[in-house]
């Protein structure tokens, strides 16, 4: 295989916005490394993406196994290196009040919302450090918003936001940066799962996000290091003409 100049790992890319942020990455050249749990899912992904992309790689897995994120970021190495880490995958948990919450459950939202991504950090910094690359994670309004029913998710969301300014700032010696986008409301199977039975029609289509991911990836990654941005952000800097 000729040699790929730029590479990325998306998880949760079979659909909704990880979907569309690998397509992004495909249509500018990355070579792509893609996770989700259902294999079907994710390989019709591949087969898409690879129409752009010069090699995607499919692991299809839980993220919190320790085996499905070893493989993808041997997958990454095979590949060459990895340039952006975009920790997308996560889970809604149950909507409810806190008092009716059930607390177990709710530890379960942890592995997969705040520590997934912080493993799959720690095992992809030397490829990182090596092409003083980007980590982005995706967060929501719900980490500050206090929201009725969505502490859990919320508190999950909160918990990656201090650990992602806090690795912005001690990343910052080996070259690797790191960034969080809340990618504001979107017409989603996650969110359509936060109002079973409601009309969510009126919610852009994931896709709205695609002028700040072109602009996102245009970034030189220290320029951005440790902001916290909003896709859907009107009048943003990424909507203004060149
Ligand atoms: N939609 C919104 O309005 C909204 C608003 C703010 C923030 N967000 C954030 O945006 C991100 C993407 O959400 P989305 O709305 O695009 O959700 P989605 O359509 O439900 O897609 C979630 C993706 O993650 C995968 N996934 C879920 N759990 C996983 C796990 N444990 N291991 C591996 N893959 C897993 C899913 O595939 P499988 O089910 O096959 O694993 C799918 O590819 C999330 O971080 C979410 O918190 C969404």
């Amino acid at each position: 295989m000729t040699e790929l100049t730029r590479i990325a790992l998306v998880t949760g890319a079979s659909r909704g916005l990880g979907r569309v942020i690998a397509g992004v990455l495909a249509a500018r050249g990355y070579g792509l490394i893609i996770n989700a749990r259902n294999r079907d899912a994710l390989v019709a992904a591949a087969g898409e993406l690879s129409r752009h992309a010069p090699a995607v790689v499919p692991v299809a897995g839980d993220i919190t196994d320790a085996a499905v994120r070893a493989s993808l970021i041997d997958a990454a190495r095979l590949l060459g290196g990895l340039d952006v880490l975009v920790n997308n995958a996560s889970e809604l948990g149950e909507i409810g009040p806190l008092v009716n919450v059930d607390v177990p459950r709710f530890g379960r939202l942890f592995p997969v919302n705040v520590g997934a991504p912080m493993v799959l950090i720690q095992l992809a910094l030397p490829l990182l450090a090596g092409r003083r690359g980007l980590i982005v994670n995706i967060t929501s309004d719900a980490a500050a918003a206090a929201y009725p029913g969505w502490g859990p998710y919320g508190a999950t969301k909160a918990a990656l936001e201090l650990l992602t300014r806090t690795l912005a700032a001690e990343l910052r010696e080996q070259g690797v940066s790191a960034v969080l986008v809340d990618p504001g409301d979107m017409r989603t199977r996650m969110h359509q799962d936060a109002y079973p039975g409601e009309d969510i029609s009126d919610r852009p289509l994931p896709e709205v996000t695609v002028p700040f991911w072109n602009w996102l990836f245009e970034q030189d990654p220290e320029a951005v290091r440790g902001e916290r941005f909003a896709a859907q952000q009107e009048d943003a800097r990424w909507l203004q003409p060149a």
